[in-house]
């Protein structure tokens, strides 16, 4: 399967980050916590080597909260700090505003030194679309958010939002586009939806997250569409087909209707929080 993206934005997003980043302290990178590291783009370690870095897990609550642990580990131990997230949700909030703190104590001291008091944390937020930049900024801002005008010099043409507490968010997030030299990252990007659906094969596809879930998830599949997981994955498809109903004219089996039920089940988290990429695979 040939998944393919738009190349044709990425030199002019790269651009438009290269510039903003000059502008903050701060890195807040969203990832998909099912997919952590295909989420990624990993130009961004170059773009923001001089900055403070934040990873969020984002969507932790659709993935699996042992690999969860496990990611987190995985990129504190390469100098991140890293919080996860529901965005949908303001609980998780909190922790977020005590990790920007942490992640900038450099600067704040260094401010201190210099006499200079409460400059505000300048942020921005980064990820590939629909890894929920808009629903964490929306979240996070909440309603105690005012955007601030333009400023004279170097935050020309640029909006902030301010949050009373010590940071502004720039409001426009940075677009990063996935790496797909490897046709697998696109896949799982395509799995979890982050790639357009029409443009892909959803009954491969499909076969592809049977086989996945059955070999790292035994028995979700059988517990949630009462199946057997044995067999070829077509197989475990067509005995979804014949349990919900999935009929086209003539009583043939609609193999698309099954496998759109089960991504909608899968990306909804109703067949369970699922992490498509472990860390242990990653030594590989
Ligand atoms: P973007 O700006 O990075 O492109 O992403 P956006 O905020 O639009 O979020 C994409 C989808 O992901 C939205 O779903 C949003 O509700 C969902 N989402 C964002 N953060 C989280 C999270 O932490 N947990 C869960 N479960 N979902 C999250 P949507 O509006 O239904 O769109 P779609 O999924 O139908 O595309």
């Amino acid at each position: 399967m040939n998944v393919q993206w738009y190349p044709g934005h990425m030199t002019k997003a790269k651009r438009q980050m290269q510039e903003d980043i000059k502008l903050i302290d701060l890195i807040i990178e969203l990832v998909d916590a099912r997919v952590p590291l295909s989420s990624r783009n990993p130009d961004i370690d170059e773009l923001g080597k001089n900055k403070a870095r934040l990873i969020l897990l984002n969507k932790s609550d659709l993935a699996d909260e042992r690999q969860n642990e496990a990611w987190k580990s995985y990129f504190q131990e390469k100098g991140f700090y890293v919080v996860k997230v529901d965005s949908r949700n303001r609980s998780g909030m909190k922790a977020i505003q005590i990790a920007i703190q942490e992640a900038c104590k450099e600067k704040t001291e260094r401010d201190k030194r210099r006499g200079i008091k409460n400059r505000p944390i300048r942020a921005m937020v980064v990820g590939i679309p629909n890894v929920g930049k808009s629903t964490f900024i929306n979240t996070f801002a909440g309603k105690a958010c005012a955007k601030t005008g333009n400023k004279p010099g170097v935050t020309k043409g640029k909006q902030w939002i301010r949050l009373n507490k010590g940071v502004e968010l720039l409001d426009t997030p940075g677009i990063l586009w996935p790496k797909f030299e490897d046709q697998e990252v696109g896949i799982r990007l395509a799995l979890v939806g982050s790639i357009k659906d029409d443009i892909l094969n959803m009954e491969e596809l499909s076969l592809k997250l049977i086989d996945y879930l059955r070999t790292r998830y035994s028995g979700v599949l059988e517990q949630r569409y009462s199946v057997s997981e044995e067999g070829l994955p077509v197989d475990v498809l067509s005995a979804i087909a014949k349990v919900r109903g999935c009929l086209k004219k003539g009583e043939e089996l609609d193999y698309a209707k099954a496998a759109s039920i089960l991504f909608e089940e899968f990306r909804s988290g109703k067949i369970g929080r699922i992490t498509l990429e472990w860390t242990e695979e990653q030594d590989r």
